[in-house]
């Protein structure tokens, strides 16, 4: 596997897409449509992200903070003594919040249904896509008949290149929107949990100063990095298009590279400048990293206002097996914490 490391040769990468180019189809176990507009280059990226990119700008985002509030306000109430993190808080927060902002609250039990990967994996380890091609044939199904004005409606209808978007392209924007912002912010919510469990006096300080939240969510996205790598075609070694020649951009080495980042493998509450690359670099980064920031800071606020301390509980399953990075935590199958009020 041919993988780029550190935070220079990252950057590059990323930028140079005629050498690295992110024209290619991943998952194809389940899906037989490309992520939009994640898998294309310009110029049909440039114009295909400014599609979705006014629903995820920071301001639209911002203005949602009230509604986000109520969601956790309601999710935190009902805890007590003990809770699991990943699907109880982390996923239903996730999806609710992408209810408001899609303006679709009447698919958020559907969405929750499928867990945190949008994939569903049998017990053979097999995955499955089927419940999600079901729901977007239903749901653009149901547009052409009755046209809407919240995301999937307006995608419904919109132009591209002077035409009309295909189905196929249709489903892989909307597949993209509900699959980008639900392991990672799973990942983050949870491990900044999980980090505050373990490291009491940085609870302290986050309770005394939470004003200091939002740079603590930002180290918590360095340190997990919760997309850690995104492959690319690498055109100078395929010879032949059927066959590419993949190269991954690893963001989790970027983020843990000693030339920019001080003692990378410790959080660090007071880093200041923190040249992460955990939202990705350049053109395709993350569209949704002001969503992402909104939903973790509004959980942990409210999470402070009812809660002084928690502890681990041994029936949690958190997985470490990054490669090279085995103190980062890779995926949190489910965290239960003991509570107190
Ligand atoms: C902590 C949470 C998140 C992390 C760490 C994260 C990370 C990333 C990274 C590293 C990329 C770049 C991929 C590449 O270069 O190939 C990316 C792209 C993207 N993310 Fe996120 N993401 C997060 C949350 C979200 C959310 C909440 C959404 C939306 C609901 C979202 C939607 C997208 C989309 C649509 C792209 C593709 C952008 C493009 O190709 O122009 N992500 N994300």
């Amino acid at each position: 596997m041919n993988i780029i490391k550190g935070s220079k040769a990252v950057r590059e990468a990323a930028r140079d897409y005629e050498r690295y180019s992110s024209n290619l189809q991943g998952d194809q176990d389940v899906r037989d449509y490309k992520q939009l507009p994640l898998e294309v280059d310009p110029p049909d990226h440039t114009e295909m992200r400014a599609l979705l990119a006014p629903w995820f700008s920071k301001e639209n985002v911002a203005k949602l903070e009230p509604e986000f509030r109520k969601i956790a306000k309601h999710l935190i109430g009902s805890f007590n003594n003990e809770v699991e993190i990943t699907h109880e808080l982390a996923l239903q927060m996730i999806v609710q919040c992408l209810g408001v902002v899609f303006g679709r609250p009447q698919d958020v039990s559907e969405w929750f249904s499928w867990g945190p990967d949008t994939w569903i994996t049998d017990e053979a380890g097999i995955r499955h896509g089927d419940h999600l091609d079901r729901y977007l044939k239903a749901t653009f199904d149901e547009l052409d008949e009755n046209p809407t004005e919240d995301l999937f409606g307006v995608l419904n209808r919109a132009e591209f290149s002077g035409r009309a978007l295909t189905r196929k392209e249709k489903y892989g924007m909307a597949n993209l929107v509900l699959a980008g912002g639900r392991d990672t912010v799973v990942k983050l919510i949870s491990g900044s949990l999980w980090h505050l469990a373990n490291t009491k006096e940085h609870l302290q300080t986050l309770k005394n100063q939470p004003e200091r939240i939002p740079e603590f969510i930002n180290e918590m996205v360095r340190f997990l990095s919760p997309l850690p790598m995104m492959h690319r075609v690498d055109t100078e070694q395929t010879t032949n298009p059927d066959e590419p020649i993949y190269t991954w951009l690893s963001f989790v080495s970027a983020n843990q590279d000693k030339e920019v980042i001080k003692d990378p493998e410790q959080i660090k509450l007071d880093r200041g400048a923190n040249p992460h690359l955990g939202f990705g670099y350049g053109r395709h980064s993350c569209i949704g990293m002001h969503l992402a920031q909104l939903e973790a800071k509004v959980v942990l606020e409210e999470w402070f206002l009812k809660f002084t301390d928690w502890d681990i509980l041994p029936t949690s399953e958190i997985f470490f097996d990054l490669e090279d990075y085995v103190y980062i935590p890779s995926r949190f199958h489910r965290l239960d914490l003991a509570l107190t009020s």
